[in-house]
């Protein structure tokens, strides 16, 4: 399975998919990274890996349209099956969506659909809940809301800051994207209306 990994920051979510696919456990391989935005450590994470980074810049195109465009083109390139957003941060229009039917995933640190959107954990924080977590899903025309893969739960400590909550969340999106990945790359997603099943 050929990915491309769509990054705008530290990439450790794409670090733990390189270890995974390293260490064997996945059978994909990634044909590039795309960055948003230049000087990430995303890139420089690619870089040590020998994976070809590609920065396909915000300011660049004057419409998101003709951004979707020019990212398909990429990606059509190097011949991409899966789209993996890991901490990508723009909206994708449906040129995109139309371009990759059932082939883009996301990672979102909450328990969708609850907290959707920026500053998840934040959210979390101030509504006060005791667990939460984070979802790996289908991209779809809205924004967080596509079919859901794969969630981990975590507990909400009583002193917990935005940064302790995301760190705790962090450490099971390392272990529930790469799960997805490999899921996805041995053809065991299927879908039943919004539910998406795993065969064993
Ligand atoms: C993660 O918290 C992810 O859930 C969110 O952005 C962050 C990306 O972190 N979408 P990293 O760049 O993978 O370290």
């Amino acid at each position: 399975l050929t990915l491309a990994v769509l990054v705008s920051g530290n990439g450790s979510n794409l670090q733990a998919i390189i270890d995974r696919i390293e260490a064997g456990e996945i059978h994909a391989r990634i044909a590039c990274v795309i960055s948003n935005v230049h000087g990430v450590f995303a890139l420089e994470r690619a870089r040590r890996h020998g994976i070809p980074t590609v920065i396909h810049a915000n300011g660049a195109f004057a419409t998101r349209r003709e951004y979707d465009n020019a990212l398909v083109e990429v990606l059509r390139t190097h011949r991409v099956e899966l789209v993996v957003l890991a901490g990508f941060m723009r909206i994708l229009s449906d040129v995109m969506i139309g371009a990759f039917p059932g082939a883009v995933i996301n990672i979102h640190p909450a328990l969708l659909p609850a907290f959707p959107g920026l500053h998840a954990q934040k959210q979390a924080l101030e509504y006060g809940v005791k667990f939460s977590g984070c979802t790996v899903h289908f991209v779809d025309n809205g924004t967080d809301t596509g079919p859901i893969i794969l969630q981990a739960v975590v507990p909400v400590m009583q002193d917990d800051s935005e940064e302790s909550l995301s760190r705790r969340i962090l450490q099971e999106e390392h272990r529930i994207f790469p799960e997805s990945i490999r899921l996805f790359a041995e053809g065991k997603l299927s879908f039943h209306g919004r539910q998406v099943r795993i065969s064993s």
